[in-house]
């Protein structure tokens, strides 16, 4: 059985002031009409056919309540939510979720996907799994899904194949994996053509994880266990207990497990993958008209090019004239004016305001 593991307990910077610490964009409409937890629980209920387990979701504390609702709000009735009392980060996350599905499947494969990406086909994405446990029946290998780069972003892991992928969408096996390379190593891998990137979705059996962690992070595995072993049931959520929690290290799956790991495989993704990681990139996926131009509420444009101007109260008119290059978010209390050139250092317009204090 397929149990997808959604993690939701990030707050990203970058699409500030729609996404707030307090209220991160998985949370937010940002396309369409539902959030993007909406999008991705609906997208996890699997094909038809063979559906996917209840999702499993982790989360923290802040958010406890916003997740369950969320998803009943599209039908989806969540299965086990954990809640970490401090983010940890995504290697606790992942290693808390596969101890927990072993003790009741321990024949468990989970799907561990971020709740704050854009997939709009849900059918390709379904086959891409379906490839993905071929693979694992077939070698065992822990499973990634990877993107054709066309840039060399540092944000993101990088999959170097073993070899060139042909147009069936089969599996290859990975020669390394490298997590967030500096600018040249980027170039050098975009150029060199034989790396993909990691989508940050990941397919594995909760046996071959459990047993990556012990060898390659075997620190995080005592306390982890711990953390589980005692936590609090409570109301549909299952508390991580603290002392034990808080004492992991903070470390993401990709530097902990996967750049350590040798027993890799990546299925190829080509039907849309966006990680919405900028404003510029929710310009690009909000459908913009023949000039560029992308709106969202009230919002009237008049003679601007390439911008995206969003009015994200009911009763605030927001009219954007003769603009180029522009993105302009309008919150109750917040307005952001910014070139679209600018789109990666909108964090920094977070850490200037916490400076203000
Ligand atoms: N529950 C929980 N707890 N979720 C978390 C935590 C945590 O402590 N930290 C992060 N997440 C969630 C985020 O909300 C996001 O959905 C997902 O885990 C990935 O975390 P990010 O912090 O967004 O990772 P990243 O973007 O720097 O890098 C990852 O994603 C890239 C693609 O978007 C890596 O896997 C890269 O290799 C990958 O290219
Ligand atoms: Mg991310």
């Amino acid at each position: 059985t397929v149990y997808p593991v959604i993690l939701c307990g990030g707050s990203g910077t970058r699409l500030w002031p729609l996404s707030r610490k307090s209220y991160p964009k998985q949370f937010v409409p940002l396309i369409g009409e539902t959030s993007l937890l909406q999008q991705c629980a609906k997208r996890l209920k699997g094909p038809v056919e063979t559906p996917y387990a209840k999702p499993l979701l982790l989360t923290n504390e802040a958010f406890r309540f916003v997740v369950p609702e969320q998803l009943m709000a599209v039908g989806i009735d969540p299965g086990p939510i954990l809640i970490e009392p401090e983010g940890r980060n995504t290697a606790p996350a992942v290693l808390a979720a596969a101890l927990h599905l072993s003790s009741s499947d321990p024949d468990a494969l989970m799907l561990v996907a971020a709740s704050d990406h854009v997939i709009p086909d849900a059918q390709a994405f379904h086959e891409a799994v379906a490839e993905g446990i071929r693979t694992i029946d077939e070698r065992g290998d822990l499973v990634t899904f990877g993107i054709t780069p066309d840039r060399p972003e540092t944000g993101y892991g990088y999959l170097k194949l073993r070899q060139i992928p042909d147009a069936s969408g089969a599996s290859i096996p990975l020669d390394r994996f490298v997590e967030k390379p500096d600018l040249k190593s980027a170039e050098r891998m975009v150029s060199e053509g034989s790396y993909l990137w990691n989508s940050g979705i990941f397919l594995f059996a909760v046996r071959d994880i459990l047993a990556a962690y012990d060898q390659h992070a075997p620190d995080l595995v005592a306390p982890v266990q711990n953390a589980v072993d005692q936590a609090q049931s409570d109301l549909g959520f299952l508390r991580l207990e603290s002392i034990a929690w808080n004492s992991v290290q903070d470390i993401s799956i990709d530097y902990a497990v996967m750049e350590k790991a040798s027993n890799l495989s990546v299925v190829p993704y080509a039907a849309g993958w966006s990680d919405v990681g900028s404003w510029s990139a929710v310009q690009e996926l909000s459908n913009p008209d023949t000039n560029g131009v992308a709106t969202a509420g009230e919002v009237t444009a008049i003679d601007c090019h390439n911008v995206l101007v969003r009015s994200e109260s009911p009763a605030q008119e927001v009219v954007a004239m003769g603009l180029e290059n522009v993105i302009t978010v309008a919150m109750p209390d917040a307005v952001l004016v910014a070139s679209m050139d600018r789109a990666q250092d909108v964090k920094q317009a977070v850490t200037a305001l916490k400076a203000k204090g």
